[in-house]
């Protein structure tokens, strides 16, 4: 890429970011409708009333995972708290959860609902997906549920995901994939795409 290419690809990315930002800033999640159809009653019953209301997730990835007493395990995109609760409770006092997210307003939230169910294994970390403040080899197992979709680098993400997991690590994710072919090229480089 030339130099004027990489500049120009560069405020792209940070317009997005933006953007994405602003979306997740904004938003007033206070429904159980999307965690009562994605999650099982077991789970519900493990979580706080605030958990539930600000689920904004696509799937149960926790339903696949594996994660083992004593483990540290990063949350990427944690939003109100929701999947770094029930990780938490799985990890148990010996483990803990990094429960990550770029917006301070996210990690207030998810810190308030862990309080709220009685756990102290779980870490708020500001930080980007696309730049983790971790060092290398440091994590057991990484989940995120609808996050890496948002972000402008995903292969970037991929590449800090593998360089945080230690060699043996997990990665358990949920999200969405677009094929290019479904949807017009409008659509594609609308900027509320990002967010929506
Ligand atoms: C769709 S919500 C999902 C929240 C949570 N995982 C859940 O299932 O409810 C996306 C979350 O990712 C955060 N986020 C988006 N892009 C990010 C980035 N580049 N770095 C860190 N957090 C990001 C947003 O602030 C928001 O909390």
């Amino acid at each position: 890429m030339t130099e004027t290419g990489a500049a120009r690809d560069l405020m792209h990315s940070a317009e997005i970011k933006e953007i994405v930002r602003s979306a997740y800033a904004a938003v007033d999640a206070s429904s159980e409708t999307l965690a009562r159809k994605l999650y099982s009653s077991e789970q519900l019953a493990q979580l706080p009333q605030s958990a539930i209301e600000g689920a904004l997730g696509v799937g149960n990835h926790l339903r696949h995972a594996e994660i083992d007493t004593g483990e540290t395990l990063l949350d990427l995109g944690c939003g109100a708290g929701i999947d770094t609760i029930l990780a938490a409770h799985h990890t148990g006092p010996t483990g803990r959860v990094l429960a990550l997210d770029f917006l301070p307003e996210m990690l207030e939230r998810t810190s308030a609902a862990a309080a709220e169910a009685g756990l102290t294994n779980v870490e708020p970390l500001k930080g980007d997906i696309e730049a983790l403040p971790l060092p290398d080899a440091s994590v057991d197992h990484i989940i995120s549920n609808g996050v890496i979709n948002l972000a402008p680098r995903k292969a970037r993400v991929l590449a800090e995901c593998a360089r945080v997991l230690r060699p043996g690590g997990k990665l358990t994710l949920a999200d969405l994939t677009v094929a290019e072919e479904e949807l017009p090229p409008e659509i594609l480089t609308h900027p509320a795409t990002w967010a929506g």
